[in-house]
């Protein structure tokens, strides 16, 4: 699938958002080894800790329904005039489930996406890699 057609979804999904308190949408799309998509959008909260990152619903949510294989993840950000790329509890989270190639594409408002692997943006996974060593 091309980022782009993935971006598209993780966009969708971040209509569907629940960002009242920072206004800040965030959609992921998750390109399932099975082909199936899985979407999901930032879930905020009055005790603003507990909110809990698109990229991470997009997990928990395709982890539920039996997938744990993934090919590829977009994450798009309507809300920013920048590319928002995953924060650093989501990168643990994202490495729990995927190798270090997985591709990451991110977008802001403007559209144009950039794109990463798994492993450019947590390079060094202190429970694994190090261990290695
Ligand atoms: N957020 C995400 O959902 N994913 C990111 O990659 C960056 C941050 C959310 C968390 C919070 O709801 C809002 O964006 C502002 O930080």
């Amino acid at each position: 699938m091309e980022p782009n057609v993935l971006m598209a979804e993780a966009r969708r999904a971040a209509e569907r958002a629940y960002a009242p308190y920072s206004k800040f949408r965030v959609g992921a799309a998750l390109l399932c080894e099975d082909g199936s998509l899985v979407t999901a959008g930032n879930v905020e909260n009055r005790s603003y800790g507990m909110t809990i990152c698109a990229e991470r619903s997009a997990i928990v949510k395709a982890l539920s329904e039996g997938k744990r294989t993934f090919v590829a993840l977009a994450v798009s950000c309507p809300d920013a005039d920048y590319p928002v790329s995953p924060c650093g509890a989501c990168r643990q989270v994202i490495s729990e489930f995927a190798g270090k190639d997985l591709p990451i594409h991110f977008a802001g408002r403007e559209g144009t996406i950039r794109s990463v692997t798994l492993g450019e943006l947590f390079p060094l996974d202190a429970l694994h890699e190090l261990a290695d060593r």
